[in-house]
């Protein structure tokens, strides 16, 4: 059943960057975007294995680590070579300036 989690304060993260949370042997990538907006994806990279967490956030985009391929950490969207499959995103909700997320 899909259930809505605590995962860290919004204070936690700050403005465009990103935070890497563990949970049930997932691994997510929040990010606080340059405005304050919260998001969450996978914290892996679709194309080989590298922490987005680990990598460089600007604007609205995360650059991995390790190829320097960049995602759009709102949709999830892969933004050209070499990652050409989307990053899965999660449904997020603040309350309090707690981050809670819809995990599956
Ligand atoms: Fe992320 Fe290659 S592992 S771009």
């Amino acid at each position: 059943a899909r259930t809505w989690v605590f995962a860290c304060k919004v204070e936690d993260i700050r403005l465009q960057d990103v935070r890497r949370w563990e949970f049930d042997g997932h691994s997510y990538a929040i990010f606080r975007s340059p405005k304050g907006e919260i998001f969450v994806t996978d914290d892996i990279c679709t194309h080989e294995h590298a922490h987005l967490s680990d990598g460089y956030v600007e604007g609205h985009t995360v650059e991995c680590p390790r190829h320097s391929g960049r995602f759009s950490y709102m949709t999830g969207k892969a933004l050209g070579a070499p990652v050409c499959i989307n990053l899965r995103t999660y449904e997020v909700r603040i309350e309090d300036g707690a981050v809670t997320v819809l995990v599956p």
